[in-house]
């Protein structure tokens, strides 16, 4: 069957992912009704990453999961990138827990979950309980078992045993740390409704804003309607640069470099995984499910050290019949500051030799604001620079997110 994405957008509103848009977050009665519960029903402790799923799936941003996976779904998610109805999917979404506290939990009841504070924040309908082979999901998913890697090292972290069933999130509360741009799957589909975009491309970003962002960015704004700028902000790696900084350095972007009418800036509460080319199919379909029409996919999307090729993630696209994922990745090279033509370009558009071509990572840039100096303006804007700049002057104890790492 051809996707409504692959005919064009006239058929706009694009479905989401599985064909009805999942709401999992309770209703004010079923809330109170939970509540009422709240000092009876079994406890789970959800970490970080797991509140960050939780919420995920309530929101829609996930469809078609309604909770956490069981052993139907995740097996053919691990090794075939299927769900057990054959659509697409390509991460697995467990809630992992030690045997000894999966053991006296019982399918069939109800199952409180706390952040990781210990707030009641959502319920779990447990259907299920089963073991797995983590290093199974590793080398599927993460393309290799090594511990370095900070998804692999996720899981082998993680309890032994799967809790599965649909789940509850008791409120959509407003991030704290950026309310305003809390914009959730059923909203952004309004609001591109709203603004008559027939097309709209999705950005995944975890690093500050740069020049070769910019570049690619721009170049998919010209074909298409709008622009989702969508930073995750769920966890990631502890060397990553804090949301909030990132969040400032988009903020001076739009205002200064990008025609605000064009663009809108959301919070992605997704966790990152670093699972390169699977993580890159995951954010193309959470991004179908905003309603977003084509999404970017550049050089290592996702990726962390070299544990995966330049293009990965981009070919891992080829492993679907046109059409099946119902959403259009964009794919760009290696964007580069060009000294010969004056201007970011790729190997695409510039004859230039490698000296005449600036290449910075996030971990050069790193590196750079760590001794002092500012990223060249080839890079980085200079405004977003001297922002990335400032976040350097926190006391030291506090400098560890800025300390290496990799892009
Ligand atoms: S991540 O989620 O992919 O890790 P990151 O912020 O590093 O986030 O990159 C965001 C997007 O920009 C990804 O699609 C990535 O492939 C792309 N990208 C980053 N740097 C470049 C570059 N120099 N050239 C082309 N694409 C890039």
């Amino acid at each position: 069957m051809t996707h409504p994405a692959a005919i064009g957008a006239k058929l706009l509103p694009l479905a989401p992912h599985g064909g009805t848009l999942v709401n999992r977050i309770a209703s004010p009665d079923q809330r109170a009704a939970f509540l009422a519960q709240a000092d009876t029903l079994p406890r789970v402790a959800l970490d970080e990453r797991a509140l960050c799923d939780l919420i995920t799936i309530a929101i829609g941003a996930l469809s078609p999961l309604e909770g956490f996976m069981g052993q139907a779904d995740y097996e053919p998610v691990v090794t075939d990138m299927r769900l057990a109805n054959g659509l697409p999917w390509s991460i697995p979404v467990t809630l992992s827990v030690t045997a000894a506290i999966a053991e006296p939990l019982q399918p069939g009841e109800l199952v409180r979950l706390d952040d990781p504070n210990g707030t009641f924040v959502g319920v779990l309908e447990l259907t299920e309980k089963y073991a797995y082979d983590k290093t199974h999901e590793a080398i599927n998913v993460y393309r290799t078992n090594e511990e370095a890697h900070p998804g692999v090292k996720a899981v082998y972290d993680q309890g032994d045993i799967n809790l599965a069933g649909p789940i509850w999130l008791l409120e959509r509360g407003l991030d704290p740390r950026f309310p305003t741009y809390q914009v959730d799957p059923a909203d952004s589909r309004r609001v591109f409704a709203e603004k008559g975009w027939k097309t709209v491309v999705g950005f995944q970003t975890r690093n500050p804003i740069h020049r070769a962002h910019e570049y690619i960015i721009k170049c998919a704004l010209e074909i298409t309607d709008g622009l989702f700028l969508h930073p995750l902000v769920g966890v990631t790696k502890s060397d990553d640069i804090p949301a909030d900084v990132r969040m400032r350095c988009y903020e001076i972007m739009i205002q200064n470099y990008f025609p605000q009418d064009r663009v809108i800036l959301a919070i992605n509460p997704c966790a990152m995984r670093y699972a390169g080319p699977r993580e890159a199919i995951f954010h193309a379909l959470v991004r179908k499910n905003y309603g977003c029409t084509h999404f970017i996919v550049g050089r290592d999307h996702a990726g962390v050290g070299d544990y995966y090729g330049t293009y990965d993630a981009q070919h891992i696209f080829d492993e679907f019949e046109p059409g099946e994922l119902g959403i259009t990745p964009l794919k760009f090279e290696h964007a580069f500051y060009c000294k010969r033509t004056e201007g970011m370009a790729t190997s695409k558009t510039s004859p230039s030799n490698s000296d005449e071509r600036v290449h910075l990572s996030g971990t050069k840039v790193r590196a750079l604001l760590r001794s002092g100096q500012l990223p060249p303006p080839e890079f980085s804007r200079p405004l977003v620079a001297a922002e990335l700049a400032k976040a350097m002057q926190v006391p030291a104890e506090t400098q560890d997110h800025l300390a290496g790492g990799s892009v």
